[in-house]
């Protein structure tokens, strides 16, 4: 049997970002920037890490600053040159290697992940494909893969659906969605059940699904079938639920952190975090940090 290829990930960024307003009135919560870089470069990074070259948006209103940061920027690229300022204009440039292409496609209402990943059918067509979520930034090891690189190796072996996860604090189960099933090899488990933010006294265990899937094509028919779920959204989750009837699913536990940057807490961490690991910025940083007095 020919080995499937993983060629294509969509990144989903139709949300509201409600607990990110005001300052996601008018502009994406994608496009936050994480001391010097916006959360979806952060993502489009770590796919194109992965070997993924075809990127899919699905965007909807106030998302026009997506499609404008990868695009062509010619006034300020212009400018750059004839101020031969060569540091910066690699930097823009840097942002669509010439190898990577874009699709955009719209979510015309906010009706949920799994929605939103239905949006993308037409474009991903019958291959497997990753989806990200930005705002789940993911730091892989220290000199190691970034963690959709790990996630696409297992999925090169394996040829089944992959979905990252990691352990979660008992009180917050219902922030995930949550796996069980029965470990395979050390840090991957074959997925039994799946379920959307469940209350911690019927979590079926700690393992929560970060925002990085490996998904077969089948899901779409799985996403058609739901009517909606929690919070009156159509859930990827219970698609993939459903997928578990008919194809095997692994839930990787991935190396590296997460920080959920859809929330304050998370993106402040983030900021915190990167800006100490920074070439640029991180020294003076953490002198500052160091000289604060906290108490
Ligand atoms: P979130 O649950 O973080 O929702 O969605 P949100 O609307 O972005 O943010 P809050 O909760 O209001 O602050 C998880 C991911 O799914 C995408 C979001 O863009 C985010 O990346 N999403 C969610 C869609 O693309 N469409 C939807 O209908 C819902």
């Amino acid at each position: 049997m020919q080995k499937l290829k993983l060629t294509k990930a969509v990144f989903p960024v139709a949300g509201l970002g409600t607990r990110f307003l005001p300052a996601t009135k008018a502009q994406p919560k994608e496009m936050l920037p994480v001391v010097d870089k916006p959360l979806i470069q952060y993502a489009v990074e770590e796919a194109y890490s992965a070997g993924i070259r075809h990127m899919i948006f699905v965007t909807g209103r106030n998302k026009r600053a997506i499609e404008d940061h990868f695009d062509t920027a010619y006034e300020l690229e212009n400018e750059l040159e004839v101020a031969q300022k060569h540091d910066l204009l690699a930097l823009v440039r840097s942002v669509q290697p010439d190898d990577m292409n874009f699709a955009f496609v719209r979510q015309p209402r906010s009706l949920g992940l799994g929605h939103a990943v239905l949006c993308a059918e037409h474009l991903v067509g019958n291959e497997p494909f990753a989806v990200l979520l930005a705002d789940d930034l993911m730091v892989g090891p220290a000199g190691g893969q970034s963690v959709l690189a790990q996630m696409a190796a297992q999925f090169e072996r394996l040829q089944q659906s992959v979905l990252a996860v990691q352990e979660v604090p008992l009180e917050q189960t219902r922030r995930y969605g949550i796996v069980a099933g029965e470990v395979v090899s050390p840090g991957l488990m074959k997925v039994q059940k799946i379920v959307e933010k469940p209350a911690p006294e019927v979590a079926p265990s700690r393992m929560g699904v970060a925002g990085r899937y490996i998904l077969t094509p089948a899901i779409f028919e799985h996403i058609r079938r739901q009517a909606s779920g929690v919070g009156g959204e159509i859930q990827l989750t219970d698609g993939i639920s459903s997928l578990l009837t008919e194809e095997t699913v692994y839930a990787l536990q991935y190396q590296g952190k997460r920080y959920d940057c859809g929330s304050k807490e998370g993106f402040l961490e983030a900021t915190v975090e990167l800006a100490l690991q920074h070439p640029e910025v991180g020294e003076h940083f953490r002198n500052y940090l160091s000289g604060l007095k906290l108490n």
